[in-house]
């Protein structure tokens, strides 16, 4: 079978079942208008809201977005700050309506070094929003990829469980969905930066110049089209994969 026909027969894994995206850039795109930093982050809040609706149109289940990471912390303590009060406006400003939009969300990363009124922020959007089924949205703040390996390694030490692979990904912060087939980084920089270590080992990665705030839905076509292309071997070599294709892709993204 050929290249084409291979992909063609690969339409059924043409959806991304989980899109993962690392928001990055708002800090340049508020310098490059000689705003404040923080301009850049609410202006990905409104990116973040246009990214979910795009995702429920187009019938993505799951997205998961990096918006503060463990070694955020690093940065100025006014910029932490305005990222803490943005979350919680955010919080209540938002859920309501993502809320009726059918989305379920949840907060991966550890919350030991929040605040309380961030904590129970988080804990009311994820209850109020417990029922809910078109869209998983994992919002993963205070999240880094290797406290996630630690900490799922440390629950199993703990309940005294064998660490096996198996058992390290059950005990993972994001153990409640599969894992991303597509991992976009918006900004341009080439690297992962902590996020989903772990659960990207068969991830396909999109790398784009466009800074988060200015992302939108034909920045997404773009990256899930990307993603449509590529070949997803697991391991296997092109041809076990054309032979076998519909079992085998729907046997990988089990796997994944
Ligand atoms: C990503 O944008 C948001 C967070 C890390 C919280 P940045 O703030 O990193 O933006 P740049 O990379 O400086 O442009
Ligand atoms: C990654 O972006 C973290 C988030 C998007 C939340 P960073 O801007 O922190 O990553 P580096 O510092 O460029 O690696
Ligand atoms: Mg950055």
């Amino acid at each position: 079978m050929s290249n084409t026909s291979a992909s063609q027969t690969r339409t059924p894994a043409a959806l991304p079942g989980h899109i993962a995206i690392v928001m990055d850039g708002n800090g340049r795109w508020a310098q490059k208008r000689w705003l404040p930093r923080v301009a850049g982050h609410k202006q990905g809040v409104e990116a973040l809201r246009r990214v979910v609706e795009a995702c429920i149109e187009r019938g993505v289940p799951v997205l998961s977005v990096f918006a503060f990471s463990s070694e955020n912390w690093n940065r100025p303590v006014e910029e932490v700050s305005g990222l803490m009060d943005l979350l919680v406006m955010a919080l209540s400003r938002e859920v309501p309506r993502l809320s009726e939009n059918g989305v379920r969300l949840h907060f991966p990363g550890d919350r030991s070094a929040l605040s309380s009124r961030v904590v129970q922020g988080l804990e009311a959007a994820e209850r109020d929003t417990a029922h809910n089924r078109t869209l998983v949205l994992n919002v993963c703040f205070n999240y880094g990829g290797r406290w996630d390996v630690t900490q799922a390694a440390q629950r199993l030490v703990q309940q005294g469980r064998e660490i096996t692979e198996d058992n390290l990904s059950s005990a993972m912060a994001l153990a409640h969905v599969g894992d991303p087939d597509l991992l976009i980084r918006t900004g341009g920089e080439l690297r992962i930066s902590n996020f989903l270590l772990w659960q990207s080992a068969y991830t396909e990665l999109v790398f784009t110049e466009c800074l988060w705030p200015d992302f939108d839905a034909a920045e997404l076509d773009r990256a899930m089209a990307e993603f449509a292309n590529r070949e997803r071997r697991f391991g296997q070599t092109a041809e076990q994969r054309a032979e076998v294709e519909p079992m085998a892709v729907a046997a990988g993204q089990q796997h994944a």
